[in-house]
């Protein structure tokens, strides 16, 4: 068995993943998530938070995950989002064209023409795997799930192929919301949709999945980026570089300023990327950016990168894309629905200084009346009333535009999108090593950070009163705790060692006498022992409970 394969058995017996619908047979791309791995799942994704989200303010927001005809329409899926379909002549098995060729070692780039697939599966003669005829038809085929919206067929609806539609057509009341500022980052967390035609990679192709998109409005003409680092390299495998197959290495700062990337925002969102995937456990050298080039990318992007992570079984495969989506999405959603979307940049060209008087103040002077008739006059140091200078109480300065330069544009979206299922996937693959015959999923000690096991050491009453009493403090404190008092207690550990549970709190003879716990590291075996009031706290730091 491969490594991935037993990545994916362990992960089913031990409630991370498992496809679903298994007792009526299955349904290819679904997968259905359990325990763990919606802990997991959700570590991950405050992980990306704090990475990308929280500090730069961007914001969050939900939106359906049906979307009408007409939004899907406007921003171009209609037309499309089609895969290649390869029909079989003989049976009517039906298959992605592009994948069948790949499988039989038939390189070919996305975004080939079907009449071309169709000739090479045919010169080919590339087997059906259902029948082995060797007779194809290709054609394209839209791959978004279609319903009706209410009892009307003409009603049609789409479940959403990215999440990212349902931002932009709520621009206006995110950009208010954002006290119309740019740059402005909206995220949505949430389930994407995609009708595949023949899915068979397990997780890695899903029909149903879950997304992390941020859309990134900037200003074109003003990206307004942070600086880009200039010591960390990014292997990027751009546009050049894959004439010759080899990734070129640039930092962030090189790739933007010999053009590799377009956009300094897009460079700063593969350099957090890489930051990212570290933090869950994918070592630098089973990285890489890989450019799409035209042809091969979305139809709404000017440039996309995908992050790719190496997997022995699978090769190099897409966690993440980048697109540069400029101001294709606002653009369409305004000319469909005649409604503006633009972002507003003043510019005060000139300004006018006028001072107002407090005469309650200055009447407390004596000369006051005399004052009162003088023009004030503003000075590098202060007011004046002829000689005299005015105290900061006397009087007002008001600063008032005169004339203003009003820029109204739409803004350019930078978007990453991260697949939440697969990056689950990754953060087990990583994570699973061998240690004196045990497997062991060693995640980082930032996921799975909210999961600890207590045990009593042996299932005796007073044990296990004392064991339940430590989980309900740990419960209090936000832990979610697994509890265990059945069988030897080194089986028990191997057990959780095996799932990935980070700590096992053990409850002994000792804890009855002075309310102190043993603490199991999943990756040393070794054991802390510590009073139990201080566990919240010792397991928070273990675990980077905020990173
Ligand atoms: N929004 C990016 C994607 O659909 O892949």
């Amino acid at each position: 068995m491969s490594k991935l394969d037993d990545v994916l058995n362990l992960a089913k017996i031990k409630g991370y993943f498992w496809p679903s619908f298994e007792i009526y047979g299955g349904v290819s791309g679904f997968y259905t998530f359990g325990p763990l791995g919606t802990y997991l799942q959700r570590d991950i994704e405050e992980l990306w938070k704090d990475i990308f989200v929280k500090p730069f303010g961007f914001i969050e927001m939900d939106s359906p995950d049906l979307l009408p005809y007409q939004i899907l329409k406007a921003s171009g899926h209609v037309d499309n989002f089609k895969d290649p379909m390869a029909e079989c002549k003989k049976c009517g098995a039906k298959y992605r064209a592009d994948h069948l060729l790949k499988e039989a070692g038939v390189e070919v780039s996305e975004g080939a023409e079907p009449y071309y697939l169709e000739a090479l599966l045919n010169q080919n003669k590339v087997k059906c795997p259902k029948c082995g005829g060797q007779e194809w038809s290709v054609k394209l085929y839209l791959n978004m799930f279609e319903t009706n919206i209410g009892p009307y067929a003409e009603n049609k609806g789409y479940l959403r192929p990215e999440t990212a539609q349902g931002i932009f057509v709520e621009f206006n009341s995110l950009y208010n919301y954002n006290r119309e500022q740019l740059p402005m980052g909206v995220v949505q967390i949430g389930k994407g949709y995609r009708n595949e035609i023949s899915p068979r990679q397990g997780l890695i192709r899903l029909r149903e999945f879950h997304m992390m998109e941020l859309e990134l409005f900037i200003d074109p003409q003003e990206e307004d980026a942070p600086d880009l680092p200039d010591d960390q390299k990014l292997r990027l495998l751009h546009e050049k570089a894959r004439e010759s197959g080899e990734p070129e290495e640039l930092t962030p700062k090189e790739a933007y300023q010999k053009g590799v990337i377009k956009t300094k925002w897009l460079a700063f969102f593969l350099y957090l990327s890489k930051k990212f995937l570290s933090s869950i456990g994918v070592p630098d050298e089973k990285q890489r950016f890989f450019e799409k080039i035209a042809g091969e990318r979305a139809h709404y992007s000017a440039q996309t990168f995908d992050h790719e992570v190496f997997i022995d079984e699978l090769g190099w495969t897409e966690v993440a894309g980048f697109a540069y989506r400029t101001d294709f999405d606002l653009k369409s959603h305004m000319q469909a629905t005649g409604k503006e979307m633009y972002a507003i940049k003043r510019k005060a060209l000139s300004t006018k200084t006028s001072v107002i008087i407090n005469r309650e103040e200055l009447m407390k002077r004596e000369n006051w009346k005399e004052l009162i008739e003088m023009k004030p006059e503003v000075r590098a140091d202060g007011v004046y009333l002829g000689s005299i200078r005015l105290n900061d109480k006397e009087y007002k300065v008001i600063q008032e535009v005169e004339k203003e330069e009003i820029r109204k544009f739409i803004p350019h979206v930078i978007e990453p999108s991260f697949g939440l299922d697969r990056l689950t996937l990754v953060a087990l693959y990583y994570a699973y090593n061998k240690k004196e015959g045990r497997n062991i999923f060693s995640l980082p000690k930032g996921l799975l950070k909210n999961v600890v096991a207590v045990l009593p050491l042996v299932s005796k009453d007073e044990f296990v009163k004392k064991a339940l009493e430590v989980r309900d403090i740990l419960v209090n404190y936000g832990f979610n705790v697994i509890f265990d008092d059945k069988g030897y207690i080194g089986k028990r550990y191997a057990r959780l060692d095996e799932s990935g549970v980070p700590f096992a709190i053990t409850v002994d003879s000792k804890t009855l006498e002075d309310e102190t716990v043993t603490v199991r590291d999943r990756d040393s075996w070794s054991q802390d022992r510590i009073k139990i009031r201080d566990l919240p706290s010792y397991l928070r730091e273990r675990t980077n409970w905020r990173l």
